[in-house]
């Protein structure tokens, strides 16, 4: 990689103040010198993430995480430090000469810039369409849905006309290679039909990221044909899990929370309601993608999915997912109206927001959509259905939050509270059971001692921990996945802590937060040279050559991800189940804990 000159780097730097840079991602309050806000690299509540405009640093009290302007998109953002430095050069409009790019970097970064020239070019051409003869039906349509003239502009609505390859001859005219058209996804290309557009005489609704760029489309039949939508397919730019429908305006919105809805026109109409909060996912169910990205807002989550079945089953879907991000979440009823969109054309905002007011509390509502599926006057049923209920609320944290919906449940349900908790004990000794195995299995590698250092020596110097070949392949993939995206750490340590790994695994898991953390890059040289001793160099050589050719998708990756998560959760239960050295209660507390991340980590989709 060529490098940028020092004064370069510095004078972005310069023309950069830290404050606005953090300001556009995270809503900052001015307390004395310094401004302070929501951590974006840890779960919390009230904020301790600090930005220093006279030290144009950040620190987070909670987390320690800490940096300059390029760490804070490098961790964000997930970027490499040269990417950093060329989005804030873009920024302050300081010119980087080509040369110091290297070809790679060069290549897929004007990748990204064509395909995002070519989204905008048609994004334009959709909506002067709609604007002429042509698009007269489309605009009837659109208004006849009682969209404003100024909602369309907003949005950027617009018209696919009726030729097969009309985009195209016009998107050629502007110069783009047949390469770079079909790659963007919004000119097809099958060996029977040829080069044909992939929208025809379809209403378009631009998508567009946090910063209102086109990155793709979705176009609606106007009328009852099938498919109702046809949407632009994944490319380099359009990443469904990575962006959400509306979110480029909700995100500047002054209310504390977000409205969720499943439609294109929902969200419109909400917006022209005067809902700017209003957000949905792009034509796919919601997903951890999603969550994470509503999460760097700080707000809460109001659902307003459809009230048909697969409305309500979506919702039941949705809440622990975003539970699981630590954001307050809450369920909109709209019957007896299908949508947002149609509630409010039936009633008025006035209802909408008293429906907003009078919203269900995310985890009651999976409560009681569980009873539902219960015949509540049959005494077997009921005890089945508060089963049930114990085993939803052994998955919140233990403490505060339990005993606060324990009493909810209770009261709600007509249960003792006595009761339903002797029930979750009874539940979670089920659960707890469960995962118990053998820990020291016939292929045991070698002998890695869990204390190698002084403390072995002095104190329990007879606890020698085996490992087995298996996990210890765990460790190293797991690891391996830390080194290769290191912004899966924010994920990952909501369910592992460094006592879940054992010996050089958990040292190697220390240095690597570290280094992380500290928004350095990841470098293999640098990390081996941290380690002095052979063992530990060894390991993370390992570490580093592991290969995942297996894992060729990274849906694949995900799941490989997930799974070695979830050996490590499982390896520390039984380590803990057998613990003879603790009072059953600590065991209990702390297998109870465990058991709750282990059922987050199985909830949890992973996208690597
Ligand atoms: P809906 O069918 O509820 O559509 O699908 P809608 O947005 O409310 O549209 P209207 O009001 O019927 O015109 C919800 C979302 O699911 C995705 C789209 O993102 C849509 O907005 N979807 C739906 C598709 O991607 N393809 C489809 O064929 C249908
Ligand atoms: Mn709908």
């Amino acid at each position: 990689m060529a490098l940028i000159p020092d004064e370069t780097i510095e004078s972005v730097r310069e023309n950069n103040p830290i404050e606005d840079v953090i300001g556009s991602y995270i809503h900052l309050q001015k307390k004395g010198s310094t401004l302070m806000g929501l951590c974006p690299f840890h779960n919390e509540k009230t904020p301790s993430f600090s930005v220093s405009p006279s030290r144009q640093m950040f620190y987070c009290f909670g987390c320690h995480a800490s940096g300059n302007v390029f760490t804070f998109l490098m961790k964000y953002e997930n970027m490499t430090f040269p990417e950093s430095v060329r989005v804030l050069a873009e920024r302050a409009g300081i010119i980087i000469p080509e040369g110091e790019e290297s070809e790679e970097e060069r290549r897929k970064r004007s990748t990204r810039e064509q395909l995002l020239r070519i989204d905008k070019e048609a994004a334009i051409y959709f909506y002067h369409a709609l604007r002429s003869d042509e698009g007269k039906d489309a605009y009837s349509y659109f208004a006849d849905r009682g969209l404003s003239d100024e909602t369309m502009k907003n949005f950027g609505l617009g018209y696919s006309r009726k030729y097969r390859d009309d985009l195209y001859k016009y998107l050629k005219g502007k110069g783009f290679s047949d390469e770079l058209l079909i790659k963007s996804g919004i000119i097809s290309f099958k060996e029977e039909t040829g080069i044909h557009d992939l929208f025809w005489n379809r209403a378009m609704f631009p998508i567009q990221d946090l910063n209102g760029k086109v990155i793709g489309f979705g176009g609606r039949v106007m009328g009852d044909g099938k498919p109702k939508y046809v949407n632009s397919p994944e490319s380099e730019i359009f990443l469904k899990s990575r962006n959400m429908y509306g979110l480029f305006i909700a995100r500047r919105t002054k209310r504390d929370y977000f409205i969720l809805c499943e439609g294109y026109m929902d969200v419109i109409a909400l917006h022209q309601a005067g809902f700017d909060n209003a957000i949905a996912s792009l034509g796919t169910a919601l997903t951890e993608g999603h969550c994470s990205l509503m999460k760097r807002f700080g707000k809460k989550v109001y659902i307003s999915y459809d009230s048909d079945e697969a409305g309500s089953n979506a919702a039941v879907r949705a809440v622990p997912m975003i539970r699981a991000f630590n954001i307050d979440c809450f369920v909109i009823n709209l019957s007896p109206y299908k949508d947002p969109d149609e509630f409010i054309k039936a009633l008025s905002a006035e209802e909408f927001e008293k429906r907003i007011e009078e919203a269900e509390n995310g985890f009651l509502f999976t409560v009681r959509k569980a009873s539902e599926r219960y015949d509540l006057r049959d005494p077997g049923e009921k005890t089945r259905f508060f089963s049930e209920a114990a085993r939803m609320l052994l998955t919140l944290s233990a403490g505060v939050e339990r005993g606060a919906y324990l009493s909810a449940v209770a009261e709600k349900y007509n249960v003792s509270e006595r009761d339903l908790k002797n029930l979750l004990i009874k539940e979670s000794e089920v659960l707890s059971r469960k995962p118990v195995r053998k820990i020291i299995s016939p292929d045991t590698e070698n002998i890695i001692s869990l204390n190698e250092d002084n403390s072995s020596k002095t104190g329990s110097g007879l606890q020698k921990e085996r490992i087995s070949k298996g996990m210890a392949e765990t460790y190293r993939m797991f690891l391996h996945y830390l080194c290769s995206v290191p912004g899966m750490l924010e994920r990952s340590s909501l369910y592992i802590a460094e006592e879940d790994l054992p010996g050089v695994y958990r040292d190697i898991y220390v240095v690597l937060k570290n280094e992380i953390l500290a928004g350095r890059e990841i470098n293999p040289a640098r990390l081996i040279s941290l380690f002095p001793d052979e063992k530990g160099q060894q390991e993370v050589g390992r570490i580093f050559s592991f290969t995942d050719e297996d894992y060729d998708s990274s849906e694949a990756r995900g799941k490989a991800f997930k799974e070695a998560l979830l050996r490590i959760k499982k390896e520390r239960m039984a380590l803990l189940s057998g613990d003879g050295g603790d009072s059953a209660e600590n065991v209990y507390n702390a297998l109870m804990d465990e058991r709750r991340k282990l059922s987050d980590i199985q909830r949890t989709e992973f996208v690597i």
